[in-house]
Parts: structure tokens; C-alpha cells; sequence
């Protein structure tokens, strides 16, 4: 069923465990991630960008998308559809109204006031409705989409701020900025678990680690007793396909027929996506 994320990450919390995010970009993937999801009886959160979403056509068409292939696929696992890095209040809203079960809103780029005034307003509407809200602190660094941040812009989440954030607004998860980074990392990744261990105990609520690709398995797993449950990974999968369509149309150059390539493009999300749930614990969970 289609639902929030508020249950599932608070027994991820609980049990010791993180439900991934795995961001959409076309149909293929979206089929690819539902089914992954339900052969490992997994419960699976989808995310999408903005950009993502103009991509597919929109907030509506990307939900009638998900429901279809729900009912396709018979699915008794527990899904989400979570807007990723919401920028604005009325993106959010529109999210919600086209039928999106949960919001991120990203005031990360505000001061900490005008932060918390823009979450606030966004929990306010979607608690009315059952939808769960991610906000953010810090600044999260390389590249998603649209959303570009620098090395200088880069920022460690201060937890005193976090506990702040949190207590004000009310939000469901909370995506504290601590050395992770969107693509690629450069060299070995430097998460700040001194921190992350603050912010859990200050404030309660499921953690959320974005920038998931490139993580090795101890920090991942570090991470999980910190109280990390939501886990975000776009790029591994994106990598991980193209390779596949570029080694199938190198060794059958001669090929024209689209479902032969992005065919074994959806396989390699698909087994990719069971590799990470299987890591993050959350196989038979849902
Ligand atoms: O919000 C999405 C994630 O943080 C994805 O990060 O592309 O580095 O896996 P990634
Ligand atoms: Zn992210």
C-alpha cells in the first residue's frame, strides 16, 4: 500500500535498520525499484526530484505511474512517494495534492529562523492530511539534479540548531548535513559520527544519510546504530544502468529495438536496489 513514511522509519528506528530511497527518473527505474522492493518483502521509499518529476510529466502523472505499477505488481510491501529537496512551500503543496505521501522540504540554503518558519509551514499542511515531512540542516555537497553545492558551501548540521529545528517544527525525519555528498565522493567519504550521535540523542527522530552512493558498508552500518533509518541513493543506480546500456549497445551496435537495452538497464537497477536493501537491513521488514 501506498502510505507515509512516518511508520515505517519508526521501526526502522527501533528494530536497528534504514529503508532506502530510491529516487525515480523514468519508468523503468520506478519498475525496477517496486520490484526489487517486493521480491526482499522490503518496506521502499521512491524518491523524486523536481527535476525528475518535469522529467516524467509532472507530480500527477509521476503518482498514476506508481499506482499502476502497484496494482501491476500486486504489492503488499509498504511504498512512499517523497518529493525530494522540495524548494519552495507551494512545490510541496502541489506535491501533496497530486497525491505524494511525503515531502522533503529543503530551507538547508536559509538561516536557521527562516529554516524552521518554512518546515513549520509545510508540517502544518501535511499533518492535517497524514503526509510526512524531511527537513534539513547544513549544507549537503556535490550535485543532484538542479542542486548544486560547492566544497566552500558544504556544511556540518550544528546539533544544538538540529535539537531546534526539530522541537519547533515538528517533522517526521531529519536529513542532518554531516560530510555527505550528492554523486561521486572525492576520496573516502568523512562522515561526522560524533555529531550524528548528538543529533539522534537530541532529538529523537529518524535520521536520513543522503548521498548514499560510495558509502562503504561500516560507515553505513555506523550510521544505522546512530539512528540513521532512511538511507538516499540515486547515483549508484544511475551508474550501475548506464554501464549496462553502454556494454549492450557496444557488443550489438547493430540494435535499434529500445526494450533490448533498457531492458538490462532495469534488471541492473533492480539487482543494484536488492544489494542496498539487503545492506540496510530492511529485507522482510515490511
Ligand atoms: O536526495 C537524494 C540522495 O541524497 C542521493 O544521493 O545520488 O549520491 O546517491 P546520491
Ligand atoms: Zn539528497
Amino acid at each position: 500500500p501506498l502510505v507515509s513514511m512516518t511508520e515505517m522509519l519508526n521501526k526502522a528506528k527501533n528494530e536497528g535498520y534504514a529503508v532506502g530511497q530510491f529516487n525515480i527518473n523514468n519508468l523503468e527505474y520506478t519498475q525496477a525499484i517496486l520490484q526489487a522492493a517486493q521480491a526482499e518483502n522490503s518496506p521502499v521509499i521512491l524518491g523524486v526530484s523536481e527535476g525528475a518529476a518535469k522529467y516524467m510529466g509532472g507530480f500527477k502523472t509521476v503518482v498514476a505511474m506508481v499506482k499502476g505499477l502497484m496494482e501491476y505488481y500486486e504489492m503488499t510491501v509498504p511504498v512512499a512517494i517523497h518529493l525530494d529537496h522540495g524548494s519552495s512551500f507551494e512545490k510541496c503543496v502541489e506535491a501533496m495534492y497530486a497525491g505524494f505521501t511525503s515531502v522533503m522540504i529543503d530551507g538547508s540554503h536559509y538561516p536557521l529562523e527562516e529554516n524552521i518558519e518554512l518546515t513549520k509551514r509545510v508540517v502544518d499542511v501535511a499533518h492535517t492530511i497524514g503526509i510526512s515531512v524531511e527537513a534539513e540542516l547544513g549544507r549537503i555537497g556535490g550535485q543532484e539534479d538542479d542542486l548544486v553545492v560547492d566544497d566552500a558551501e558544504a556544511m556540518y548540521a550544528i546539533p544544538a540548531e538540529c535539537d531546534r529545528l526539530v522541537r519547533e517544527t515538528g517533522v517526521d525525519c531529519f536529513a542532518p548535513a554531516l560530510g555527505s555528498v550528492h554523486g561521486p565522493y572525492k576520496g573516502e567519504p568523512k562522515l561526522g559520527f560524533d555529531r550524528m550521535k548528538e543529533v539522534m540523542e537530541l532529538t529523537g527522530v529518524p535520521l536520513v544519510l543522503h548521498g548514499g552512493t560510495g558509502i562503504p558498508t561500516k560507515d553505513i552500518q555506523k550510521a544505522i546504530s546512530l539512528g540513521t533509518a532512511k538511507i538516499n541513493v540515486n547515483t549508484e543506480n544511475q551508474i550501475t544502468s548506464t554501464k549496462t546500456v553502454r556494454k549492450v549497445l557496444e557488443e550489438k551496435p547493430e540494435l535499434y529495438d529500445t526494450r533490448k537495452f533498457m531492458g538490462p538497464a532495469r534488471d541492473t537497477i533492480k539487482e543494484t536496489v536488492i544489494g542496498k536493501i539487503r545492506e540496510f537491513g530492511s529485507s522482510n521488514k515490511a
